[in-house]
């Protein structure tokens, strides 16, 4: 069979109930009642949902392996048992709120290729792995994906290890939990090499649904930056303390946010701004809030403009202070990221290949690809997911489009680990 014919063979051999199957069993995992999912990473749930992949990596015969932050490796040996592997994957971590499919159906699709290329008969010449990057949604860690940064080298984990989820309980804790929960695995490098990656992710947004599209072969990710705010003015008595001997720290933060807002105005609607935690303590109606805290979501395609106003972020919170004292702290910066040309043809290629109806577009979202694409040359697959709906527990796709994606993924892995 020639290079082409082994890659459709491949994608030939996915089953798409086999793949829906495997989303529903691990969608059990945290099931909310809304039907979502509310895996937090390294809590119970990951820890069951990992539990899941090695029971599943040890029907099917693939070795299993895990590194110093807990990413989890399913491997499918190549002919050349020491070739840097080529890898797919993403996380099983979820929002507190969110869906089925984000993450884990990058995780799962690989798997599905993986066990259609073994079905297919196909030897390649690499290895190929599918990974669950540790802490991708940054939940209950800040900052999220993590996993992936680490093993990149774009975070130390040295420099992670004392933070504290809401309960009070340290990264370092609950990594150490997780390690202990998979024991007499191989423990692998940091950074070891990756012939290629490619991720299989939903779009989380509305545009193969509303182009009538299955696969969007994803051309980069736009820039995410990260910032906390922390805002301390006084506690006061809420009854006798008169407005202008007050330092109120929410009043002051309220006031940044909306600042915040007016500087990222944008006619254009591609700015994209979240304040998506807002705590104010000590939370008792009759006391003044000396305390606030909020983070920040800052995303945009074009790096030059994420770095000015980025610039403008701790001037415009310290003018709106209110007497009050405010730190802002970076706590992520990926800048925006263009994937491999020859990943973005090769997934348009096979997936036109397959007669899947496909598209190029950039990813609004953040992904553990794009650290990734600091080691090797990484590419990504989107599917659609309905209404665009995602960090929601209302996030649906179909098992025809999930089997696409698994399918024009195949074919990208066989073809890629048959590559010198
Ligand atoms: C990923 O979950 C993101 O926040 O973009
Ligand atoms: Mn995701
Ligand atoms: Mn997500």
């Amino acid at each position: 069979m020639d290079a082409m014919a082994e890659a459709l063979a491949a994608a030939a051999a996915v089953d798409e109930s086999r793949l829906w199957a495997r989303q529903m069993a691990m969608a059990e995992i945290g099931a909310t009642a809304k039907g979502g999912v509310n895996r937090a990473a390294l809590s119970d749930e990951d820890r069951r949902a990992r539990a899941l992949m090695v029971e599943w990596a040890g029907d099917l015969g693939f070795e299993v392996a895990t590194d110093s932050i807990a990413n989890l490796y399913v491997r499918r040996p190549g002919r050349q048992a020491d070739a840097a592997p080529v890898v797919t994957g993403s996380h099983l971590d979820s929002q507190p709120r969110g869906g089925k499919f984000d993450g884990a159906y990058g995780v799962i699709g690989g798997f599905e290729a993986l066990e259609a290329i073994a079905q297919a008969g196909i030897e390649t010449v690499r290895p190929i792995d599918v990974v669950a990057w540790t802490n991708e949604e940054g939940g209950r860690f800040q900052p999220g994906a993590m996993g992936s940064a680490v093993f990149a080298g774009v975070m130390r984990l040295e420099d992670q290890l004392g933070l504290v989820d809401s309960e009070g309980v340290t990264l370092e804790d609950a990594l150490a939990e997780t390690l202990a929960s998979t024991p007499g695995l191989p423990c692998r490098p940091l950074g070891h090499p990756f012939a290629a990656y490619v991720e299989a992710h939903i779009e989380q947004g509305p545009r193969l649904e509303n182009e009538g599209l299955t696969i969007g072969a994803v051309t980069g990710i736009q820039g995410i930056y990260w910032f906390t705010v922390e805002v301390s003015g006084d506690e006061a008595h809420a009854g006798t303390t008169p407005l202008r001997a007050r330092r109120d720290a929410l009043k002051a933060a309220v006031a940044m946010v909306s600042a915040l807002e007016e500087l990222m105005a944008d006619e254009s609607d591609t700015v994209r701004f979240t304040v998506g935690r807002f705590e104010c303590h000590p939370g008792s109606p009759a006391t003044v809030p000396g305390h606030a805290f909020f983070t920040i979501d800052f995303r945009h395609p074009d790096p030059d403009l994420i770095a000015r106003i980025s610039a403008q972020i701790a001037p415009t919170c310290e003018a709106h202070a209110r007497g009050c004292t405010v730190t802002v702290r970076p706590i992520m910066e990926i800048p925006p990221l263009v994937f491999d040309p020859t990943l973005i043809d090769m997934v348009e290629g096979y997936a036109a290949s397959l007669g899947h109806p496909v598209m190029r577009m950039p990813s609004g979202a953040g992904h553990d690809a794009g650290h990734i694409n600091h080691l090797c040359r990484s590419g990504m697959i989107f599917v659609p997911c309905e209404r665009g709906v995602s960090h929601n527990e209302a996030e649906n796709a179909t098992p025809a489009d999930l089997a696409a994606g698994a399918r024009t993924l195949a074919a990208c892995l066989v073809d890629l680990a048959n590559q010198e």
